[in-house]
């Protein structure tokens, strides 16, 4: 029997990130480093992070409301809400749960976050076009969103160097025109190599048994190896997806990887064999804003003139998990 799979299109984008900056030069009063060190290492020269009470739910929000403006439905219009959590201010209610709320999206959407770390949008995405596909839901709204720098260590300066906050959404609904605009979607997972990036859920054992051992909740990062896991896989697959897609590198007008070392970036771009201009890197400005990094990247770079619209993109990111994925997608007018 051959099944319905509907055609999936991305209706808007929208980011947000917070207003504060901290510099390597700021973070040279935390720990001994220079921006010398941190911008060859990684391309980044600043990262935006939340102050006060300020949270992912509050960029998620910002992000969400921008997509569903950009897409020209409304609020009552979205019929479930997925968001790319992975270093939210709240485990639950979950952060699409919070966006749902704030944004007046009908009480009864179904609304949840999934953790797949920086490839969360990714995976958004193929859960996304699964359920549009199948016809069980119409408009879905995607967020990424993550308050990364109140998680991580500020005494790690291996770590705490890379992240920012930030957050993106996406608005992906039933193409009524037929044209999908997803022209190949993978996603991936090794849970053998999890150690590489983790982040341990404060707790303690029932006073009546054993104590366990002490745990720290923060973000840790066995850099090297992400970096080598990243540069020996990322390339190959991204060929492969470009061929899933039926197309060849130079028939796809930009890259927009994730933005987790400008060197990573680098190595996508030299095996594409693309110009600096088909690239799209503004982690100089944001460090690592997870998950969030992908929709940051296509809508600022549409608003600084370096993405024209009406073309294609290769997107790919890697993250805790550890995850990885990449979608060869048709960028239309109007989505930004
Ligand atoms: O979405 C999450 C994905 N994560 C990533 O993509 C991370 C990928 N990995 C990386 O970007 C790099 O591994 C880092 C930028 C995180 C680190 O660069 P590295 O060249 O791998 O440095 P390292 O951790 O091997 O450390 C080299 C040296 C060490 O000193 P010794 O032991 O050689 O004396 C570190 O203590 O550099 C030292 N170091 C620093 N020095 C100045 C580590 N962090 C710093 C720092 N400033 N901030």
């Amino acid at each position: 029997m051959t099944k319905s799979v509907k055609p999936m299109r991305i209706a808007g984008v929208g980011y947000s990130v917070p207003k504060t900056v901290v510099t390597n030069d700021d973070l040279t009063k935390l720990y001994e480093t220079s921006d010398e060190w941190i911008y060859t290492r990684t391309g980044i020269k600043e990262r935006r992070v939340v102050s006060g009470n300020e949270s992912a739910i509050d960029l998620g929000f910002e992000a969400a409301k921008q997509a569903i403006e950009k897409s020209g439905f409304k609020a009552e219009d979205i019929d479930c809400v997925i968001a790319a959590a992975s270093a939210p201010p709240q485990l639950y209610p979950a952060l699409a749960c919070n966006i749902q709320a704030r944004l007046g999206i009908p009480d009864f959407v179904p609304s949840f976050d999934l953790t797949a770390a920086c490839t969360g949008l990714i995976y958004a995405l193929q859960v996304a076009r699964g359920l549009i596909g199948s016809g069980l839901y119409k408009n879905i709204l995607l967020v990424a969103a993550d308050n990364n720098s109140r998680l991580v260590d500020w005494e790690d300066r291996g770590t705490s160097i890379l992240f920012g906050d930030g957050a993106g959404a996406f608005v992906v609904t039933e193409a009524e025109d037929g044209v999908d605009d997803i022209l190949a979607l993978d996603v991936r997972a090794d849970g053998g190599i999890g150690q590489y990036i983790y982040m341990n859920m404060p707790g303690k054992n029932c006073p009546l048994v054993e104590p366990c051992d002490e745990v720290d909740s923060h973000i840790h990062m066995a850099g090297r190896d992400v970096y080598k896991f990243v540069v020996t896989t990322l390339p190959n697959y991204v060929d492969k997806c470009i061929a899933d897609a039926g197309m060849k590198a130079e028939d796809i007008d930009y890259l927009i990887p994730h933005q987790a070392n400008q060197r990573i970036i680098e190595a996508l771009q030299q095996r594409l064999g693309y110009s600096d201009e088909k690239v799209i890197s503004n982690i100089k400005y944001y460090g690592n804003t997870s998950a969030a990094s992908i929709p940051i990247a296509l809508k600022e770079g549409v608003e600084k003139g370096k993405i024209k619209l009406g073309s294609t993109a290769i997107l790919c990111g890697f993250g805790a998990g550890m995850t990885w994925g990449a979608a060869v997608v048709r960028l239309r007018e109007g989505i930004c």
